[in-house]
């Protein structure tokens, strides 16, 4: 008797071959509500589509379907408004809206799913669910993109080092630097967008793997749907995921940009540099050392980049060994795409919110431009433009550079001109305003350079970007 009342009596769709019924813990194992739920929205909507077209063809009667479409218009507003809410018990977001409509309409509810099985309707549920959300993803993304260009244009006179191998480089600008980080957002924004555009494809009529013999229209629910077209095969409709593949790859590149724009910020938060102020809002004490003022959000975007990029592993190896067609494999993998979706979506929100209320210390960033010999190049860059050839150019300024420390100086413009001389006949007075950062950073006006005017010319160009 014991045993008898652990079995549940849910909502299955599958009651009919199967006598016994898996006991609650197996039946909870193997289902999928708490993660599906949120395909309720596109769930229904595909079901109207459906039985719109199946009175449209004749399937079953006009008047069943207007029942049948009144009835699912009910029920997703009663979700929406929280008049109902979703059965945590349920199987699966699509057994649970099946279910329901039974309940209430009869057998007429058990008219919905001829021609349909749930392999062709998850896939379904899930390219509308992305078709919805993906562009409020990408809203988020735009929108941190823009913040992230204003502070660009605030900042494209305001020097700073460029590094190479965490070594001050060559002087640039804040400005130059944000529009680094912009130029791979608005990539990884056009890699959501070609992600889009390749799942835009309808799977409804694929059934469980091989269609159906009613006369269902394919085109007819593709188009009402906002589809493109249908898909082109119906194993590879119930089987294949690669969209899910694209899409979670798409936010583990981006998460990777924001880890490593994080990783920036908080060397540039930590004493030794002290480019950037965060605001208290923006950052955590410690518990025990009562000075502290902790990056803590950007620690934690790069610390939740590690999520997304593991989700990408996850969803290949799902999908790496499955035989095709459809297996119960595959629902594993919204787990893991909606956490990348989520984790992306709240990263670039904090992301956001800490970088436009973070201060940025111009003197602090103008003096470490000073001093680590970041005008070297462009030294050599003189005597090239004097007519050496850069090679000698090179070893001449080495030889300064040398000089410099040497005498414990910190700048070439520290030599006299005299002292030059010994290196290159070719220095002349005017090398000292060549190379100061203000002239280096301006010199540099190739398209891509950091001279402020190019800088505004790509924050425009990816202004434009953003527009499409
Ligand atoms: N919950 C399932 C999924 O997410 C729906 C499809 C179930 N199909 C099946 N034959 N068991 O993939």
């Amino acid at each position: 008797m014991a045993e008898k009342e652990k079995n549940p009596a849910p909502r299955v769709l599958w009651t009919g071959r199967l006598e016994e019924k898996p006991e609650a813990e197996a039946f909870a194992f193997q289902a999928s509500i708490s993660v599906d739920q949120r395909l309720a929205r596109d769930d229904i909507r595909g079901s109207r589509a459906h039985v719109a077209m199946l009175g449209e063809q004749g399937i079953i009667f006009r008047d069943t379907a207007a029942k049948l479409d009144a009835e699912l218009g009910r029920i997703a507003e009663e979700l929406e408004s929280g008049k109902i809410a979703v059965d945590g018990d349920a199987e699966d977001i699509h057994s649970f809206i099946e279910g329901i409509l039974t309940e209430r309409l009869g057998d007429l509810g058990r008219a919905v799913h001829a021609g349909r099985s749930r392999n062709d309707q998850v896939a379904l549920d899930l390219r509308l669910y992305l078709k919805r959300t993906v562009p409020e993803l990408m809203a988020e993304l735009t929108g941190t993109i823009r913040a992230l260009l204003d502070k660009a244009e605030e900042h494209t006179e305001s020097l700073m080092p460029g590094y190479t191998h965490l070594q001050r480089a060559q002087p640039v600008t804040l400005g130059h630097h944000l529009t680094a980080w912009c130029a791979g957002l608005v990539r990884d924004r056009s890699r959501f967008t070609d992600a889009l555009n390749r799942l835009d494809e309808c799977p409804l009529g694929s059934g469980a793997l091989a269609g159906s013999g009613l006369p269902l229209d394919r085109d007819a629910v593709a188009k009402a749907l906002g589809f493109v077209r249908p898909t082109v095969n119906s194993m590879d409709s119930v089987a294949d995921r690669d969209f899910v593949l694209e899409l979670s790859g798409a936010c583990a590149v981006t998460m990777t940009h924001l880890s490593r724009f994080c990783e920036d910020v908080i060397l540039w938060a930590s004493e030794e540099y002290k480019f950037i102020s965060l605001s208290e809002s923006w950052s955590t004490g410690s518990s025990i050392m009562p000075q502290k003022k902790n990056p803590d959000f950007a620690e934690l975007i790069r610390g939740k980049s590690a999520r997304a990029i593991g989700n990408v592993v996850t969803l290949f190896a799902l999908l790496k060994g499955l035989p095709y067609a459809y297996d119960k494999d595959l629902q594993e993998d919204k787990e893991s795409l909606f956490d990348s979706l989520d984790t992306v979506r709240g990263c670039l929100r904090m992301f956001r919110g800490m970088m436009t209320t973070a201060a940025f210390n111009r003197e602090r960033m103008e003096a470490a431009c000073v001093g680590g010999f970041l005008e070297a190049t462009d030294a050599a860059e003189y005597l090239v433009r004097k007519g050496l050839p850069f090679r000698k150019a090179h070893e001449s300024v080495a030889l300064v550079v040398r000089d410099c420390v040497a005498a414990g100086q910190t700048r070439i413009a520290d030599r006299s001109l005299a002292e030059l001389k010994t290196r290159s006949e070719l220095f002349d007075a005017d090398l000292y305003d060549a190379i100061t950062p203000v002239s280096c950073v301006a010199a540099r006006n190739l398209p891509g350079g950091p001279a402020p005017e190019e800088v505004r010319r790509q924050i425009t160009a990816l202004r434009k970007e953003l527009e499409k």
